[in-house]
């Protein structure tokens, strides 16, 4: 079988930063078009480093990062620093990327690459989904060329950044309702899956004991989040979010969920950003999305380990 075209949006963030590590190392399955970036976990300028920061790391010099939307569609941009770190790639020590930043658009870029693609193409949406519903909004035709939607973003259950809400979701809620209500093919992959993806110090030391620059990134960076998360979300630990929508690609058997039909809160200021997941079906609505909400979790961990050592 010949490898999935993607295209990865992102907003690294370190879990970002993993799952961009993931995917390059799988390149049998996941053949990355390009990486756009977007403003979430902290500003797009260095959203784009670190996308270009990683890249140089897991030696793929000659891949397209495109810097797409500085700031959500209709609000002022919301982000994690307290979460991330100043650089959001805290904890791993990189060298400024090499090169300059590619002078087309995020946007641009998905349009041109949705607009008539060879085959159907992926979008692992890693942050908020400002730059994918910009894309939609102003070129609808481009549905044609997306085949799926993978998406890092939402909750069943409760929210991370709000009581109600899931990060990249709260941000760009008007974003979200452009591409839950698009039509394409969507997977949700929310809180509820990645709260079971806990990064404990046995899987943090098989990571480390890879012994190499990128398990060294790496471990760095999981560290650096293990210890912001301390105290946090009930003492849960360190969820290993973005990964978990790279791994899905690679091994979809490994996580289980169910069609559903998915609406986002733009409004309530108390609620903004929720996704309301019918999961038991009670309006009547046709499901929109396949949402997630089962992993194997030490499967998961077990494949991030295995694909992390083969860069
Ligand atoms: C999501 O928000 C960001 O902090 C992470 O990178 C992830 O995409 C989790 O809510
Ligand atoms: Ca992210």
């Amino acid at each position: 079988m010949s490898a999935r075209p993607v295209i990865i949006d992102c907003d690294p963030g370190q879990d970002d930063a993993v799952a961009l590590l993931l995917a390059f190392a799988s390149p049998a399955e996941i053949e990355v078009l390009g990486v756009t970036t977007v403003a979430g976990n902290v500003p797009l300028e260095m959203t784009e480093r670190n996308a270009r920061r990683i890249r140089d790391l897991a030696g793929k010099g000659g891949l397209g990062v495109y810097a797409g939307c500085a700031r959500p569609l209709e609000r002022e941009l919301v982000t994690a620093e307290h979460v991330h770190g100043k650089t959001g790639i805290d904890g791993a020590r990189l060298p400024e990327p090499e090169g300059a930043p590619a002078p087309l658009h995020g946007v641009d870029f998905l349009i041109e690459t949705l607009h008539a693609p060879e085959a159907a193409v992926t979008i692992a949406a890693l942050g908020p989904l400002t730059n994918i519903a910009a894309a939609l909004a102003r070129s609808p035709e481009i549905k044609r060329g997306i085949g799926e939607i993978v998406l890092m973003g939402g909750a069943i259950g409760l929210g991370n950044v709000t009581p109600a809400a899931e990060f990249n979701i709260h941000v760009d809620p008007d974003a979200a309702q452009i591409v839950f209500t698009s039509g394409v093919k969507i997977t949700m992959v929310g809180l509820d899956v990645t709260h079971k993806a806990i990064v404990t110090a046995d899987r943090l030391g098989a990571i480390e004991a890879i012994g190499t620059p990128v398990s060294q990134a790496v471990s760095g960076m999981l560290a650096f989040a293990a210890d912001r998360h301390r105290g946090r979300i009930g003492g849960m630990g360190s969820p290993l979010h973005d990964p978990c929508v790279i791994a899905y690609l690679l091994d979809p058997a490994l996580f289980g969920g169910r069609e559903a039909h998915v609406a986002i809160e733009t409004e309530s200021a108390l609620t903004l950003g929720r996704t309301v997941v019918d999961w038991w079906g009670v309006t009547g609505k046709a499901p929109n999305a396949t949402v997630i909400d089962g992993i194997d979790a030490d499967g998961f961990f077990a494949l991030l380990t295995e694909r992390l050592a083969r860069l």
